[in-house]
């Protein structure tokens, strides 16, 4: 008996030791995320933490990924470029990792993009919809990087095709920040969908992300009286230029993009408006009401789509690590390219570009509420 007892005490020690140093020497997996926690857009942040954590959990209470557990180093990357490169720059120097999730904002995901590929990291986007995040200024795809999102061509198109179509829009106003990479991306794909389709823009104005007194142009949205007034940028701007829009009696039908998903939007002010998003928590298949379920449980909120898309790039990287069957990021970036993915924000495959192909949502805010409109497929 005590032999016994000896030999499986010995047994056992070895198990340990070998998962200790099996597989490349650590018994851990270290994947950074990289999100804005603090400032402007803090909620999509926290969402997509939140998101990401959530599949981490999962996948660690399943015996992680190739036999690790998967621990997050979680940065606060603040939606913009300069924090951004030393968030990603100490995620990979200091802590280790080859895997990053994030950034939310293309105006910080691409430059983190630069530093991925120069380091040989693997980054996947949830929700970085501007094409230049995996597409170099060649025109050449960036081997390592990817994203779990569409991207502005089609959301700008899908916004002016609602606008032609459903509200008979003949006449838009755009007001942008140049700044910024993703809204000034977004406005002229919008302008140049709608005018393709037949609609004219008759205001262009930009502004600052420092701005937050719009009066001068919004008094030129007010004399030319469009259908539209399409504003593109995040729910913290969105709140100022549409509080002051009210003010100065413009009754155009606003509307913008994924940038307004925050349960920080003012929905007094944006009332009756439209936007374009990525998921709707009214969607009936039973992946997508599971993960509310599980969410809600663990959070006592509805996931908005960030954490949605979040918990999407999470499990496609970890689904293409696993398949890969290495944690060599140019592997499993080969083996992310040629699979089919079904997540919570649709099916996907990957393009040349390393873009999913799947469609968009419109919805729209009422009464306090954000009403699921109509599905647009690409
Ligand atoms: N698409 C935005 C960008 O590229 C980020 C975003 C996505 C914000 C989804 C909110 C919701 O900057």
């Amino acid at each position: 008996m005590r032999t016994r007892n000896l030999l499986v005490l010995v047994l056992v020690g070895a198990m340990l030791a070998l998962s200790a140093c099996g597989g490349g020497g650590s018994k851990t997996l270290k994947v950074a995320i990289l999100a804005p926690l603090s400032g402007n857009v803090a909620t999509f942040g926290q969402s997509t933490r939140d998101g990401a954590t959530l599949a981490i959990e999962e996948w660690n209470a399943k015996g992680g990924v190739l036999g690790k557990q998967i621990q997050p180093v979680v940065e606060d990357s603040q939606c913009n470029a300069e924090a951004a490169v030393s968030a990603a720059n100490k995620v990979i120097d200091q802590d280790g990792v080859k895997f990053i999730i994030g950034e939310v904002c293309s105006s910080a995901s691409i430059p983190i993009s630069e530093v991925a590929m120069a380091k040989g990291v693997l980054q996947i986007s949830p929700t970085s919809t501007n094409p230049s995040v995996t597409v170099g200024e060649d025109g050449k795809t960036k081997s390592l990087i990817f994203r779990a999102c569409f991207i502005d061509p089609f959301q700008g198109q899908v916004a002016a095709k609602f606008a032609l179509e459903d509200l008979k829009a003949k006449t838009a106003a755009v007001l942008l920040d140049q700044g910024n990479d993703y809204v000034r991306g977004l406005a002229e794909f919008f302008r140049d969908s709608f005018e393709a389709g037949g609609g004219k823009v008759v205001v262009w104005e930009t502004y600052t992300g420092e701005d937050n007194d719009f009066s001068a142009i919004l008094s030129k949205v007010k004399d030319a009286n469009p259908d539209i007034l399409y504003v593109p940028d995040y729910y913290s701007k969105v709140n100022l230029i549409a509080a002051q829009a009210r003010e100065k009696g413009i009754t155009a039908t606003m509307m913008g993009g994924d940038g307004w998903d925050s349960e920080d939007l003012d929905r007094t002010v944006t009332d009756g408006a439209y936007f374009t998003n990525h998921y709707s928590g009214d969607d009936p298949r039973p992946i997508v009401q599971d993960w509310i379920k599980k969410y809600k449980d663990k959070y006592g909120s509805e996931p908005d789509a960030l954490a949605t898309l979040a918990y999407d790039a999470a499990n496609i990287l970890f689904t293409a690590m696993e398949k890969a069957g290495t944690d060599d990021p140019a592997k499993v970036a080969a083996a992310m390219e040629g699979m089919e993915f079904d997540v919570v924000s649709g099916h996907i495959t990957y393009d040349s570009k390393h873009n999913p192909v799947k469609p968009a949502v419109i919805l729209q805010i009422k009464d306090g509420e954000i009403h699921f409109v109509k599905t647009i497929a690409p």
